[in-house]
């Protein structure tokens, strides 16, 4: 079955914008060199295995994995980035299927599941809960799950509507600064009303929030967490964490680093 709450379809409204969709339907690189670490770092141990892509939106990711394994299927619960991901990629197995409802699939039969780009934070803390709770049951006895998370204690976890309210960049080229200029006077009255309709869902909770997002002018609610909460609510799935980076380099981080500049991590854990 496919969700469908207040949050699922804000963010679904901004991943199926014009800009969005031409971009995940032309990107194909790591995300960040923490990505890239990550990947790196499982890419022996599940090559081969059969592989779940969850939330592969355009397919960005499509060409990363299948270089891994040809045991591989990807799925989505937003109808117009699987259709563009199917497209992109003629032959590929790729599904609608929203990520807390896997019941499609067997326990016990991925090598890897992966969530990539913070799309587990696009849910509510009981669908996050069911989320994980299927990945756990999907994997098999050792396999890795690898998935990015927002910093709650990160920088966009601090950005308010000041984002949009900035001069435009400076160009001797008139065209370039009248496209500056314009592109401010245009965002602002949108980042403006976004910002204080999606704040109303803004939540604190013990070691994660509910926060209204700067990407797409303020049109994302996510949730941001911390990375001890996170740790914690993985190993009560028996997903025991084996390694986290962050999105600005490629360095495993630890409890006890200064994470103030990382915007979101990379979790690999592992089923026990
Ligand atoms: C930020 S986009 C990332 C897309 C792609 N992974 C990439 O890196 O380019 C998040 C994706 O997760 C998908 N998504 C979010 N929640 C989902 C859910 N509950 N089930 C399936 N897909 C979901 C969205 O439809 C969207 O395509």
């Amino acid at each position: 079955m496919i969700a469908d709450t207040v949050q699922d379809r804000i963010n679904r409204k901004a991943w199926t914008s014009w800009g969005a969709r031409h971009w995940f339907a032309a990107a194909v690189e790591p995300t960040d060199p923490g990505e890239a670490a990550a990947i790196a770092r499982i890419a022996d141990q599940v090559r081969g295995t059969p592989l779940l892509d969850v939330g592969v939106g355009g397919g960005r990711t499509v060409q990363m994995l299948r270089a891994l394994s040809n045991d591989y299927v990807a799925i989505d619960y937003t109808p117009e980035l699987v259709e563009i991901c199917q497209r992109n990629h003629p032959g590929v197995a790729v599904h609608r299927m929203d990520a807390r409802d896997l019941s499609a699939f067997a326990d016990n039969s991925f090598g890897m599941v992966m969530f990539s780009f913070n799309g587990i934070d696009a849910v509510d803390a009981d669908g996050r809960s069911a989320i994980l709770r299927e990945f756990a049951r999907v994997l098999r006895p050792g396999g890795l799950l690898l998935f990015s998370t927002h910093n709650k204690r990160g920088p966009s976890y601090r950005e308010n509507l000041t984002r949009f309210l900035q001069l435009p960049k400076w160009s001797p080229n008139p065209l370039r600064l009248g496209f500056n200029t314009a592109r401010i006077i245009v965002n602002l009255p949108l980042a403006t009303i976004n910002y204080l309709r999606h704040s109303r869902l803004n939540r604190e909770y013990d070691g994660y929030a509910v926060r209204v997002c700067a990407a797409h002018k303020f049109g994302i609610v996510i949730i941001y967490t911390e990375m001890a909460a996170q740790k914690r609510a993985l190993a009560n799935l028996g997903l025991q964490t084996e390694v986290v980076f962050g999105n600005l380099d490629a360095r495993e981080l630890s409890e006890d680093d200064d994470v103030s500049q990382v915007y979101w991590f990379h979790f690999i854990a592992r089923k026990t």
